[in-house]
């Protein structure tokens, strides 16, 4: 089939979108504003490339378990975006999908890309609709949490001593610095035809996303570790002295460390256990995430939240793994965690959330997918079965 080359027109989201400080988009009400529990849940589910389809199959048949054992109401609807949209002939957000999130009380999105278009240009990319959506909603801060389960301990790349006991939280900026900035794009001069994109952080938005990270931590180990560049970078400049101010007005009782990024990689498969909450801009934190999912036995294993003002986004932190699609192997574990933080986070029901973490240990003991399948004692079974030996145990 021929490839659809479309630019999507919603791609264009510089930073005019964000001059003063405020969003204009389509948000709805801040996500903050909305009732602190809830009864009636509405969720839209976009299940993805590659993987996504099986993986958001097992994970929303647990959604729909733990909603009835706990008797809130929940309804799913679900509509396509990326590749799984253009090759129905639509653009990588179609109207309809967008629609359908907005009116949703939280969106369960499973993982976008497809190496048909691996050498085409970022606006072109069907994984463009995940970013449009984290602007659209203005979805700045992506709750990563990094917290080993203890049956796989011995599944991560480090050895036990080093791991067991590691909690992190990966608080990373979603919807400003490298990945929005303008100007970006391709030109030419003396030297020959370019690529180049911008890094750029207003001193608001390093102190809203610093907000997030200080709360978490108060209600943690009151430790944040802010990644940043200040060597090297003058928007990490004004990241790090801006981090410093807010703590100093705050959040005094925090203690609070400045970490180059590069050496941040460095300490978190050295030293993870130092760290309690990390924060850091869009593209750092897009890479401290996948070194810290893999310190956790392998990168299936990870959830993560973005919040912000407008609906709520929970999807896993991996990619669509085409090398493994459509043939039932999958680990659907992260996307089955990616519920339990759509219950606590959405729906304000952590107890809700930490059944299905509790499930997921349970179901680990006796049942894992390939990729975690270190160790013995268990049985290696597929995506499907591997969803439902957590249903077993919800
Ligand atoms: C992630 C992914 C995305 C990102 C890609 C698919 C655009 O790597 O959510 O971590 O870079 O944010
Ligand atoms: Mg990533």
């Amino acid at each position: 089939m021929a490839l659809q080359r479309k630019v999507d027109p919603r791609i264009e989201l510089g930073d005019a979108r964000l001059d003063g400080g405020e969003f204009d988009g389509w948000a709805q009400a801040d996500t903050e504003k909305k009732k602190d529990t809830m009864t009636q849940l509405k969720v839209a589910v976009i299940p993805g490339d590659g993987i996504g389809p099986e993986i958001t199959e097992a994970a929303v048949a647990v959604m729909q378990a733990a909603a009835d054992k706990f008797n809130l109401e929940l309804s799913h609807d679900s509509s396509p975006a990326a590749a799984a949209a253009v090759d129905q002939g639509l653009p990588p957000l179609p109207d309809k999908t967008l629609k359908l999130c907005q009116d949703a009380d939280a969106i369960l999105c499973g993982p976008f890309g497809d190496p048909r278009w691996d050498n085409a240009p970022p606006a072109e990319r069907p994984e463009r609709a995940k970013l449009i959506l984290r602007k659209t909603f203005d979805l700045y801060a992506n709750l990563r949490p990094v917290k080993p389960v203890p049956a796989l301990i011995d599944a991560s790349p480090l050895k036990r001593e080093l791991i067991d006991g590691t909690d992190i939280l990966i608080v990373r900026e979603l919807t400003g610095g490298l990945y929005f900035s303008e100007p970006r794009g391709y030109g030419e001069d003396d030297a020959g035809r370019f690529g180049h994109n911008t890094l750029r952080y207003h001193t608001w938005e390093v102190e809203r996303i610093g907000r997030i990270a200080f709360d978490a931590a108060m209600q943690r180990k009151k430790r944040v570790h802010s990644a940043d560049k200040a060597n090297a970078l003058e928007s990490m400049q004004l990241w790090r002295e801006t981090m410093i101010k807010l703590h100093d007005t705050d959040y005094a009782e925090i203690d609070l460390k400045h970490v180059f990024v590069d050496n941040c990689c460095m300490q978190l498969v050295s030293d993870p256990k130092q760290f309690d909450v990390i924060v850091a801009g869009n593209m750092f934190g897009d890479i401290l995430s996948d070194v810290g999912a893999q310190l956790t036995g392998s990168l299936g294993m990870l959830p993560s939240a973005s919040l912000g003002k407008g609906t709520p986004l929970f999807e896993p932190v991996h990619g669509s793994a085409p090398d493994i699609a459509g043939q039932g192997k999958a680990n659907p574990l992260a996307m089955i965690l990616t519920v339990g933080m759509l219950f606590t986070h959405a729906a304000k029901r952590p107890d809700i959330g930490e059944a299905i973490d509790n499930a997921v240990a349970k179901a680990l003991q006796k049942s894992r997918t390939q990729d975690i399948a270190r160790g013995s004692g268990f049985e290696i079974v597929g995506c499907k079965q591997m969803g439902e030996a957590v249903l077993a145990e919800l």
